[in-house]
């Protein structure tokens, strides 16, 4: 494979148009994906026949994050987002990182959990030896569900009994079918299974199944990212790197012990994973619950994060999280956009996909709290809102950048002054 550098200087002084051809050379888009890109993406009739009720499509803004290496690959990153500075701050995040050698990560095997509820059991020491007794058998059975999965070297790997004695509702048994859905995200793989489950289980129980679905804490498939930043490239201006170094690794101890701070800290994380989500048409809302259920997995909501000053005086950041993303079914194959992002991706698995996706959250969480540490979020961010409140307020074309840069100059970032500036 030849080397391609995701350093792309200048790229956001260039034209959207010259962007788009610039991603597209890099990515060996065709003609009619960066048509797709540029123009309409999603159709009527493809809204149409993905959800219920269609009365039209809703865009945003699709960005690319440059200077990630991750592994010592490079890749540009599709963003789809509507928060100004998300993009820009992360280019900046992985560019320090890249300083430092770049993101290293890894991933679990993508084993997620599918969960049945059994109630009414006439005796639970007895249904666990039953259900001891026959695991070869329903793990062969969940097997049969899904022959592809199977082919494709994924499948069932285990089955756990978790008792709760105590509930709301009397006793009750739940059965975690763990099961590897290879590239898929693996909802519909993981509901099929325990639905077909269900009933042998009832059996071998003797009591009586509720739900069937799979959980979003996928806390068996997780993926890790790290980085280092040397303390020298965190030097700027009248800052010390060392100091600054420090400062975000107050800024992830506040948050470690924090839950108020963690909640925001986590959010700034999912800012940037979110936004690779949506561009690729994955399932945002389960990667979401997945992530602040493992924040809080043991028994307090905390950071996703670790940032600390290394041995050498660098600062080592890391991350692990839930990642139930795929690149088969669902939006991914569907949404034109989402297959355009895929392509510019480039990643050749579910798993590759998950790892890009916990670097890219620990890039936005390096890129918030070092501003947060330093001269706070407010100044590069209100430069961006000003441009959205200009528009706002009627502004078009170069007029936007000029009331924009106005607002600015008066710290008055407010629809009124622009208004007001607009009138002349
Ligand atoms: C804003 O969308 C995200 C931040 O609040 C994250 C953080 O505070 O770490 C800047």
């Amino acid at each position: 494979m030849t080397k391609k550098s995701s350093r792309l200087p200048g790229f956001y002084r260039l034209s959207l148009a010259e962007r788009a051809n610039m991603v597209a050379e890099w990515a060996n888009l065709s003609p009619e994906d960066v048509d797709i890109l540029t123009g309409r993406g999603l159709k009527n009739e493809q809204a149409n026949a993905m959800i219920e009720n269609v009365v039209g499509t809703y865009e945003l803004p699709f960005g690319i994050a440059a200077n990630f290496q991750i592994n010592g690959r490079d890749y540009l990153i599709p963003m789809v987002v509507e928060e100004p500075s998300v993009v820009a701050a992360i280019s900046h995040a992985a560019k320090l990182i890249r300083a430092g050698g770049g993101f290293q990560t890894e991933a679990t095997k993508p084993v997620m959990i599918g969960q049945i509820q059994v109630l009414d059991i006439p005796d639970m020491d007895a249904a666990l030896d039953a259900l001891n007794a026959n695991k070869a058998n329903l793990l062969e059975r969940a097997n049969c569900c899904d022959k592809v999965m199977v082919r494709l070297g994924g499948g069932a790997r285990d089955l756990e009994f978790r008792p709760f004695p105590e509930t709301p509702v009397g006793p009750m048994l739940i059965v975690h079918l763990l099961f590897d859905v290879r590239d898929a995200m693996g909802a519909n793989a993981i509901n099929t299974c325990v639905e077909d489950l269900a009933p042998v289980i009832a059996d071998l129980t003797g009591g009586r199944t509720n739900l069937r679905i799979l959980s979003n804490l996928a806390d068996r498939r997780t993926a890790t990212a790290s980085g280092i930043i040397p303390a020298a490239a965190l030097t700027k201006d009248d800052l010390d790197g060392a100091e600054v170094a420090q400062w975000i690794a107050e800024a992830n101890a506040f948050a470690v012990v924090d839950p108020y701070r963690a909640a925001t800290h986590n959010k700034g994380i999912m800012n940037g994973i979110d936004a690779v989500c949506l561009a690729t048409g994955n399932d945002w809302r389960a990667i979401e619950a997945g992530a602040h259920a493992y924040a809080a997995r043991n028994g307090r909501y905390t950071a996703l994060t670790d940032w600390h000053v290394n041995e050498n005086g660098d600062l080592y950041g890391e991350i692990t999280l839930p990642m139930a993303v795929g690149i088969v079914g669902g939006a991914t194959k569907v949404h034109p956009i989402a297959k355009v992002a895929m392509k510019i991706l480039d990643v050749q698995t579910a798993t590759e996909l998950a790892q890009v996706m916990a670097a890219v959250g620990l890039a936005q969480n390096l890129a918030a709290i070092k501003a947060l540490a330093t001269v706070g979020i407010q100044k590069g961010h209100m430069r961006l809102h000003a441009r959205q409140v200009a528009m706002a307020a009627g502004a078009s074309g170069a007029q936007v950048q000029q009331i924009a840069d106005q607002l600015v100059a008066e710290k008055k970032i407010h629809i009124d002054r622009a208004r007001e500036l607009l009138r002349g």
